[in-house]
C-alpha cells in the first residue's frame, strides 16, 4: 500500500487554499475535482478509507500521553523546517516561512499577542510525520467520526472505503453522540490540528485552542455542516477559528520572511506562554 501519494504536505495545503480561492467563480466549483492533481486525490482516497472511528481512537491513546519526548518550540520549528521540499525553491515556502507569514498577517491587523502566537505554532502538529505516521494521519481536512459523514465534507463518495460504512450505528447523524453535544465530545479524524491541541492546550487561551483543534475543519467551520452536534460556547468559539482561518489560507505571498530580524519578538512571544520544554 503506497501511503504518501504527496511529495510534500504543502500540496494539500495548497489544495486547500485553490479550493476556496476568494476570485474562483461560482461555476468553478465544479471543475474543481478535475483541476484537483490526482495525486491530492489519492491522497484524499486513502484519509476517508482509513479515518475509521477506530483508528481515530487508537491514535488518541498512541499520541494522547504526550509521550514521544521533551522539546521547546523552537526544536520542534527546526526539525519541522526539515520537511520542506526543494523541488520547487520559488513557491514553496519552508514551514516556518508558512507559520511567519501567518503569524505576521495576525500581528499588523493589530490582534491580541496569543492570536499572534497561535499563527506562528498552528502547523507544528505536523510533527506527527516523525513518528512514521502516514499523510492521511497528518494532513487533510477533518471531519467528525462515529457518525454519518456529511456531503459537505470534500470528497465525499471515497467514503464508500471505509469500513465504518458497514456498522449501522454509526450511520445516523448523530452516532454515537447526543444532539448539541459539543465538539469537546466528539472525535475528529486524526491529524496535525488535534496532536498539536493536546500538545499545547494547557498553555493558551480557549480561543487560541478552537483555532489549533479545528483549523482543518473545513466542513464545520466554512461549509456549516454538522450544526446538530455544536453547543452554544462552539458556536461562540467557531467565530474565532473562522477569523484565524483567513490568515493560514491567504497570507502566503513570495516574500520571505527575514528570520533573523523576526527571531528576537517571537523568542519572547514563545517564552511569555510556554515554558523552555514541553512534551510531546
Ligand atoms: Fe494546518
Ligand atoms: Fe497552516
Amino acid at each position: 500500500m503506497q501511503t504518501t501519494p504527496l511529495e510534500s504536505l504543502d500540496q494539500w495545503d495548497d489544495a486547500v487554499r485553490d479550493r476556496y480561492d476568494p476570485n474562483r467563480k461560482k461555476d468553478e466549483f465544479r471543475v474543481y475535482d478535475d483541476k484537483t492533481p490526482p495525486v491530492v486525490r489519492e491522497f484524499y482516497r486513502q484519509n476517508h478509507q482509513f479515518q475509521t472511528l477506530d483508528s481515530v481512537l487508537a491514535r488518541e491513546k498512541e499520541f494522547g500521553p504526550l509521550n514521544r519526548g521533551e522539546m521547546g518550540i523552537w526544536e520542534a520549528m527546526e526539525k519541522l523546517n526539515t520537511l520542506v521540499d526543494d523541488s520547487d525553491p520559488d513557491t514553496s515556502l519552508s514551514q516556518i516561512e508558512h507559520n511567519l507569514q501567518t503569524a505576521e498577517a495576525i500581528r499588523r491587523d493589530g490582534h491580541p499577542r496569543w492570536m499572534i502566537l497561535t499563527g506562528f505554532i498552528h502547523d507544528l502538529g505536523k510533527m506527527l510525520c516523525f513518528y512514521d505516521e502516514p499523510q492521511w494521519a497528518v494532513v487533510g481536512d477533518t471531519f467528525p467520526v462515529g457518525c454519518a459523514w456529511s456531503d459537505k465534507i470534500v470528497y465525499p463518495e471515497f467514503f464508500a472505503a471505509n469500513p465504518d460504512r458497514n456498522r449501522p450505528e454509526l450511520q445516523t447523524p448523530n452516532g454515537i453522540y447526543e444532539e448539541g453535544c459539543g465538539l469537546r465530545s466528539v472525535h475528529l479524524s486524526w491529524g496535525h490540528d488535534e496532536y498539536l491541541y493536546r500538545v499545547t492546550r494547557e498553555y493558551l487561551p480557549e480561543p487560541a485552542r478552537y483555532m489549533i483543534r479545528y483549523h482543518s475543519c473545513y466542513p464545520i467551520h466554512r461549509e456549516g455542516a454538522y450544526t446538530h452536534l455544536l453547543d452554544a460556547h462552539d458556536r461562540e468559539m467557531l467565530e474565532w477559528v473562522r477569523k484565524f482561518n483567513p490568515y493560514d489560507l491567504y497570507s502566503k505571498s513570495h516574500s520571505r520572511p527575514e528570520l533573523s530580524q523576526l527571531r528576537p519578538y517571537y523568542d519572547e512571544l514563545v517564552a511569555e506562554f510556554f515554558p523552555s520544554r514541553i512534551r510531546w
